[in-house]
């Protein structure tokens, strides 16, 4: 009684369509209206993301987690450069980053090729990717020569065009550059810096120690 009234009254609802599949009918109901307004609401929201986020000024959540390993990064190179700490260890963990390594790799084709060549190689300045070192080849040293230049060797003084975190970055580069064998290398200068002396830096020689400590545990009573 109640339902035949109500579908009287209001509009065409609980209409059965006239198809049938094995016996199994079913109405012709409109769709919920929250759900519609949610699908509305999509449709107009989608392009409008896609605009912002993939042509737009919006970051993306990979670039956003670089922006913000670089920015950190910055200000903890900021304040241990204030701090006179910049340390081997501060540049190495720089050079484990992948986000500082690619902006040193930039910053090192634009600003240092010229001079080094696009692979460290040598042209004006020395090669970067032998074990000869001039002004010493621990990552402090690279830091430091970078930082302050040999001016009157034709080494500028990075240290007023680029900002501590920048230096890091291209000095964590540099590093990178040890041990490859680009073309046309250019014949080494300066004094042979054992890699062992520099690995004694990085805590490789530490590793060691400790992996020869495992070979021969010490032996209980
Ligand atoms: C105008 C040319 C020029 C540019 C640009 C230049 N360098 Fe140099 N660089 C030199 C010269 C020349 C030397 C050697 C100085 C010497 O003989 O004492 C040198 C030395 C160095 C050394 C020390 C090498 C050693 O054997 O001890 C490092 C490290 C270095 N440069 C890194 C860089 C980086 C990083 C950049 C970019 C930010 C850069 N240089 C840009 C000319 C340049």
């Amino acid at each position: 009684m109640h339902d035949s009234k109500k579908s009287r009254s209001s509009e065409p609802r609980d209409e059965i369509l006239d198809h049938e599949y094995d016996g199994i009918r079913e109405y012709d109901n409109p769709l919920p209206r929250w759900w519609v307004g949610i699908f509305w609401i999509s449709i107009i929201f989608t392009p409008i993301y896609i605009l912002f986020y993939h042509f737009g000024p919006g970051l993306l959540a990979h670039d956003k987690y670089e922006h913000s390993v670089r920015e950190f990064y910055e200000r903890q190179a900021r304040e241990l450069a204030a701090m006179g700490e910049v340390t081997d260890e501060t540049l190495l963990t720089v050079k484990a980053n992948p986000a500082m390594l690619s902006e040193g790799g930039q910053i090192f084709r634009s600003k240092c090729s010229q001079c080094h060549g696009m692979f460290g190689e040598g042209n004006i300045g020395p090669n970067l990717t032998d074990s000869y070192w001039i002004h010493g080849g621990r990552p402090t040293d690279i830091y430091h020569t970078i930082t302050e230049g040999v001016p009157e060797k034709g080494m500028l003084t990075w240290k007023n065009q680029l900002p501590p975190a920048k230096i890091m970055a291209v000095a964590a580069h540099v590093m990178t550059l040890q041990g490859t064998s680009p073309p046309n290398p250019k014949p080494p200068q300066g004094e042979l810096v054992e890699p062992e002396a520099a690995a004694e830096k990085t805590g490789a020689s530490e590793e060691s120690r400790k992996a020869g400590s495992t070979e021969n545990p010490p032996v209980g009573p």
